[in-house]
């Protein structure tokens, strides 16, 4: 199997990668560049947990290719943590219990932020369909889009970075 070099930016750096021709984008982030918030549950796009933004665009790390991201901009939640929506979104998580296990809350929350990059003040059942592929098993989910719903009307107040 021929192995490749990919290059691509990653929050805000140029990187590369060698890929073999099948390697997913959430084993090279994850285990080749050390970005451990891109995490691996169900491994097959059913869980939401290995979600980046890749252009902008929500995707899943373990069923996206690593060649097919080359000359792409990644965020995952390590670059995100940087900006202040990301900060009041976390301090909503936290405020309304909507994190318990930590494993499937770095997913979310880059869900969140595609989200309000397209809708900054979303319904709650517009909150629900847009984390419908990320799944939780112990909030109930009524938590989460209470965090969404509460970040987004004081985001929606303000300016951000
Ligand atoms: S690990 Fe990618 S969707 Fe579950
Ligand atoms: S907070 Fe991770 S499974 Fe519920």
């Amino acid at each position: 199997m021929t192995v490749k070099a990919v290059q691509f930016n990653v929050n805000g750096r140029d990187e590369a990668v060698m890929a073999r021709p099948i390697e997913t984008l959430l084993s090279v982030l994850r285990d080749g560049l050390g970005l451990t918030s891109v995490k691996s549950g169900c491994a097959q796009g059913g869980c939401g947990a290995c979600s980046v933004l890749v252009d902008g665009e929500l995707r899943l790390a373990c069923i996206t290719p690593a060649e097919d991201v080359a000359g792409s901009e990644i965020l995952t939640l390590e670059g995100l943590n940087e900006t202040n929506s990301m900060a009041a979104i976390q301090e909503s998580f936290v405020a309304n219990y909507a994190a318990q296990c930590g494993f499937c809350t770095p997913g979310m929350l880059v869900a969140v932020t595609a989200l309000m990059e397209s809708n900054p003040k979303p319904s709650r059942d517009e909150i629900m369909e847009a984390l419908s592929g990320n799944i939780c098993r112990c909030t109930s989910y009524l938590p989460i889009v209470d965090a969404v719903e509460s970040a987004a009307g004081e985001l929606s107040g303000q300016g951000d970075d």
